[in-house]
């Protein structure tokens, strides 16, 4: 159990021996620590139900509490907050268990739950934009904390690939390549083995194919049947198509071990494609579907709707199945054949309504089962100039260029500030890389998911102000201090009761890492895990101002901090790797 559900169970107890509720009890860390340490706001919300002035049920509260051999102080202040402040034993105590335990005082969820994380959500053909790197960061973030806390987690990046940016390519492969055999209806195979297309021609043929579509309505028409045709499996378009997705699956791949992102379940819409058609039959059948100018639709609006929610699409006019009917058919998929409980959809805000729709039609279908759903929505990466980031020229960033970018600006820090100068070049190269991804993912992930905020490289790759590097290096030197402690043979030893304020300061700041994660998981914000890294980072470096741990004295003392200092880089190193932030074995 963490200090803060510690205490407030402790206060909840006194509450409810008064009769009130014990939710009451709430403990937050104090907003005067001047004044205490921690304090509880219930007695304003138990006087408005039980009609008592809050400071006279503050005072019962704080009488009863007054027997509690860990305070040191209860007092009541204003109108009725209950402030708390811990015996210095009480909180060396606490920090020696942190130091013990084998997860930082988190407790695992005592019932652990299935849990998709669909996120990146990248698209076979076409480039990532920033829109995904935003989703791959947030949301492999978000899969690191549910892990962590104990849940079971199932990352998946629902690859974009049985819509119509697939018919498009097939159409304008088949205008410029008429002779493949791919196009040939009457080809029996087997078709080759090698990609008749790489990387770079998927990059180039999808822009073109997609300009033409606008300006050419039968062009358009050619790849809306292409795309209809591929998702009923023509033999040719599928043998193209497994080319296409395996090339630019490949690059994805190595593009997501750049980031050091994994996935579970390598699965694309694509993998619910035998499941289509029933779904569409389930659907028509139990009258969930209709028939509307052609299409087969699914209504989704209800009566409080604040604007207008469009129908789903379940099947256009020209017979093809669309984003959104893939999204219903993976629900199915997730809730029957993975027995998730919730699924957590990472994916720009500007998905907002689709996500509506799909969410509500897979209720009306009865598909989802219990599994709960969300929208993790987030807001826009812009560039300096308000806009979405784009590249000097105008063009989407490749996430390789992006990453090349990140690393270069690392590269740069490192020489400015004079780090690692006399490391061997390929460690250098490699902490470059580490720095650059921190700089990329921290400055991501300090923003609060859901605005927008604008990619400044020259900030985010600072080894000062809030930012990757400086965690990164922060924690680097605590590392190094270790280090420095074990050549002299110093070892750590029992945590002491603090003795000076900003020992006692490292110490509440410790303990409260519970709740930075449980906040994070809660809300689905790892911003406030990233806030409190840094305050954490902060605290430290005001300890070790004031405590001079190498030549201290009295060698009790000096073990204290050094656990201590252990404690504050596995806290460190932990909140930076739930950012999905590795930090360098030195620099
Ligand atoms: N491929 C989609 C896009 O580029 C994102 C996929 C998000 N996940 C989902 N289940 N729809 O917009």
């Amino acid at each position: 159990m963490s200090l803060i559900s510690h205490l407030s169970a402790l206060v909840g107890a006194t509450f409810a021996d008064l009769g009130l509720d014990p939710s009451l009890g709430a403990v937050v860390p104090s907003n005067r620590p001047e004044l205490a340490q921690f304090q509880c706001n219930g007695a304003m919300a138990a006087a408005k139900a039980v009609g008592r002035p809050p400071r006279e049920i503050a005072e019962d509260v704080a009488r009863a509490l007054d027997m509690a051999t860990d305070l040191k102080s209860v007092d009541v202040a204003g109108p009725g907050f209950i402030n708390l402040t811990l015996t210095d034993e009480a909180l060396a105590a606490w920090a020696q268990s942190m130091a013990d335990a084998d997860r930082l005082g988190v407790d695992p969820v005592e019932e652990p739950l299935t849990v998709v994380v669909d996120y990146a959500g990248p698209n076979v053909a076409k480039a990532m934009h920033v829109g995904h790197l935003r989703a791959t960061i947030i949301g492999d973030s978000l899969a690191r904390l549910f892990d962590f806390v104990g849940h079971k987690v199932i990352r998946d990046p629902h690859f974009g690939d049985w819509g119509l940016q697939m018919g498009l390519v097939i159409a304008e492969l088949e205008r410029r390549h008429p002779d493949w055999p791919y196009f040939d209806p009457d080809f029996t195979g087997p078709y080759p083995e090698e990609s008749p297309v790489t990387l770079d021609d998927l990059q180039e043929i999808y822009p073109v194919a997609s300009a033409r579509a606008k300006e050419d309505a039968e062009f358009a028409e050619a790849a809306r049947r292409a795309t209809v045709e591929l998702q009923r499996k023509r033999p040719g378009y599928l043998a193209l198509w497994q080319h296409m997705r395996a090339v630019s699956m490949e690059d994805q791949r190595a593009n997501f071990s750049d980031l050091g992102v994994d996935f579970d379940i390598w699965h694309g819409e694509s993998d619910v494609a035998d499941m289509l058609e029933p779904l569409v039959e389930r659907l028509r059948e139990s009258g969930v579907a209709e028939e509307s100018e052609g299409a087969l639709i699914v209504r989704v609006d209800e009566p409080g709707d604040k604007k207008e929610i469009p129908p789903l699409i379940l099947v256009n006019r020209a017979g093809g199945y669309l984003y959104s009917t893939t999204d219903v058919a993976t629900i199915w998929y997730r809730s029957e054949q993975l027995g998730a409980d919730l699924a957590l959809y990472v994916v720009d805000a500007r998905q907002a309504d689709h996500f509506t729709q799909v969410f509500r039609a897979a209720r009306r279908a009865s598909v989802a089962g219990n599994m709960q759903m969300e929208h993790i929505a987030f807001g826009t990466m812009n560039g300096p100039d308000g806009k979405p980031f784009k590249t000097r020229e105008g063009g989407v960033v490749s996430l390789r260029d992006l990453i090349e970018m990140v690393e270069k600006a690392a590269m740069a820090r490192l020489d400015e500030a004079q780090i690692a100068t006399d490391y061997p070049p390929e460690e250098r190269q490699r902490i470059a890389h580490q720095v650059g991804i921190a700089a990329l993912k921290f400055g991501d992930l300090h923003a609060n998911r859901t605005s927008d905020y604008v990619f400044d490289l020259d900030r985010f790759s600072s080894f000062e102000g809030k930012t990757g590097p400086y965690l990164q290096y922060a924690a680097v030197r605590i590392r190094s201090l270790l280090r420095k402690a074990q050549e002299r043979d110093l070892a750590e030893g029992a945590v002491l009761p603090p003795q000076v304020e900003a020992e006692r300061n490292l110490v509440l700041e410790l303990l409260k890492f519970p709740e930075a994660v449980w906040r994070a998981v809660d809300t689905r914000c790892p911003h406030h895990l990233a806030e409190y890294a840094y305050g954490l980072a902060g605290v430290f470096n005001r300890f070790y101002d004031a405590c001079h741990v190498l030549s201290e004295p009295d060698a009790d003392r000096q073990a204290s901090w050094l656990t201590l200092c252990r404690l504050t880089l596995d806290t460190l190193v932990r909140s930076l790797y739930l950012l999905g932030i590795e930090v360098p074995e030195r620099m």
